[in-house]
């Protein structure tokens, strides 16, 4: 058996460490905040999932290739899908309650699905539901011993000499191996926690951006930390908005859901913008219907459109969508009377660190589920309720795997992003041992200001280019440091020139990217990209028997 450090507290961090902890591991749970608040808490619309008669694994694959744009893993999305129905029956089995109606449990359309299969609970609180649910699980387990208000700081990293025995059984020698992370306790002093694993289940990092609707916890830390380590992340340059956010402060999500039970979308005018775009009109994939609300939003001086869901009802709309109503009232809207104000806000990246369908990174010890990580399964763009989903099955995976192969074997290692011309490392290089550096230059907002105007929902070669060379000035705070905000700041500069960097190397529009010198997708393109510190080191694929 081994020790388990499982780093984060969204569906794949709990899962993961109650299917460790089952298996009989020793299991630490570590969480930057408390143990219920994630990106998980704050999804609405569902888990989309084969579980209905007249669906199919095949379609639910055909519907996930498409929306992915031609740069999904056919491997991964086949897994996702194909083990999809148990995980969602798992999360019934630890306590989900998910809605029902006359038919048995209740399903929604959202975008890009060619059938209603979306489960949900308590209407549009899903992601609190099983939050819920999967936190007093792993109370229940008293093995599983939980730290909050502890972050990831970096992770352990040694180099294996000839035949060192681990639990990752022979590493090559000179193979940088995790044994453990450093993390920031609530007492506000770094530590070493040392682990036969490290399953990284930190979530996203829409802090990235001015608007988004995930929580301020998400500002990436396993992506960062586990670049700095040395593993191999990809498709970064691939960030999906969510088209509708309540514009008013905080911009909640308002669910892809709404407009699947028929809200509209309208300009300024009143005009239903929509069907001029995209046969599909408002239920066209989620980046279409993202940078289609941008031009609107342009065309009116930067004015939001509006979602009139009026037609549907009060009833409707209180009982179906209980959470987006709260969030109408407390901003003094009353949406069964009148449209409301939206816009796109980031809201899930589909780039992470590199994972092969059993979590596995390119780094022995090294295992990533959820967000954090970059499955193959969402390509260039997510399907709309496959994250849930797709957290729920790596997750799973990631623990049958765990001390049952070699545990060498990387993803696929794709092309390196091309030459760099932006280099990421210097100016954090120059200050990680200097604990008197401070900051220089520029303030999260800033950051935050610069990725939202020129690596958003609309991108050039001329503002990629001139945020590059903004953030290559920018100076990150102290690896040392002991402030959560320091770190989290080192974080988001390192993601943020990791993240432009992929997408200025990306001189196409594919998904979520989309940019206005290279307004097509390019077929010869048509493939991921990884970035790697150290990209000696990463070994090459092999297959795994789990
Ligand atoms: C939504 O409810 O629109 C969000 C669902 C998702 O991001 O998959």
């Amino acid at each position: 058996m081994a020790s388990v450090l499982v780093i984060g507290s969204g569906l794949g961090g709990l899962l993961a460490a109650v299917r460790a902890a089952d298996a009989g591991h020793h299991v630490v749970l570590v969480t930057k905040s408390v143990l219920p608040e994630s990106n998980t808490r704050y999804a609405q619309g569902g888990i989309a999932a084969a579980l209905f008669r007249d669906d199919s694994v095949d379609a639910h694959v055909l519907d996930t290739l498409r929306a992915g744009a031609g740069l999904c893993d056919p491997e991964a999305v086949r897994v996702l899908c194909t083990e999809g129905p148990a995980r969602v029956r798992d999360l019934i089995r630890f306590g989900v309650d998910f809605d029902r109606d006359e038919s048995g449990v209740a399903r929604g359309l959202e975008a890009a699905h060619s059938r209603s299969r979306v489960v949900h609970a308590g209407g549009d609180a899903t992601g609190a539901a099983v939050e819920a649910a999967l936190v007093a699980t792993v109370q229940r387990r008293t093995t599983i011993e939980v730290r909050e208000h502890t972050m990831l700081v970096d992770l352990l990293v040694s180099e294996s000499t000839a035949h060192e025995s681990t639990a990752h059984a022979d590493p090559a020698p000179g193979t940088r191996v995790v044994h453990g992370a450093r993390v920031l306790g609530p007492d506000g002093v770094q530590h070493s926690l040392n682990a036969d694993a490290v399953i990284l289940a930190t979530g996203g990092a829409g802090a990235l951006y001015t608007h988004t609707t995930n929580p301020t916890v998400a500002t990436g830390d396993g992506v960062a930390a586990a670049y700095r380590a040395g593993a191999s992340v990809a498709d970064l340059e691939f960030y999906q908005f969510h088209p509708t956010a309540l514009a008013v402060p905080g911009t909640p999500l308002v669910s892809e859901a709404v407009r699947g039970e028929g809200a509209v979308l309208r300009g300024e005018l009143g005009e239903r913008f929509m069907l001029a775009e995209h046969p599909d009109a408002e239920l066209a994939p989620r980046d279409v219907v993202a940078r289609a609300i941008a031009r609107q939003m342009e065309r009116q001086h930067g004015a939001p459109v509006s979602l009139d869901a009026t037609a549907l009802g009060r009833d409707l709309l209180e009982t179906r969508f209980p959470t987006i109503t709260a969030a109408c009232t407390a901003a003094g809207l009353d949406w069964a009377v009148a449209p409301i104000p939206v816009a796109p806000a980031a809201h899930y990246w589909m780039g992470g660190v590199e994972t092969d369908v059993w979590g596995r990174t390119s780094l022995p010890g090294l295992f990533a589920v959820g967000e954090v990580a970059r499955t193959g399964a969402h390509g260039a763009n997510r399907l709309a309720s496959n994250s849930l989903l797709e957290a729920a099955v790596f997750a799973d995976r990631a623990v049958r795997a765990l001390g049952r192969s070699a545990a060498l074997e990387p993803v696929a290692t794709v092309a390196p992003v091309g030459t760099p011309t932006h280099q990421l490392d210097a100016p954090v290089a120059a200050t990680q041992d200097d604990p008197s550096a401070l900051a220089q230059g520029h303030d999260r907002a800033a950051l935050q200001n610069l990725m939202w105007e020129f690596a958003g929902v609309h991108r050039s070669g001329a503002g990629l280019a001139h945020a590059a060379d903004t953030l290559v000035g920018w100076i990150a705070p102290a690896a040392t440091s002991t402030s959560v905000a320091d770190l989290e700041d080192r974080n988001l500069l390192d993601l943020a020139r990791l993240l432009v960097s992929a997408a200025l190397a990306r001189e196409e529009s594919r998904g979520a990217h989309y940019r206005s010198d290279f307004p097509l997708t390019r077929p010869e393109l048509a493939q991921s990209r990884s970035q790697t510190r150290y990209p000696a080191l990463v070994p090459a694929k092999e297959a795994i028997a789990c």
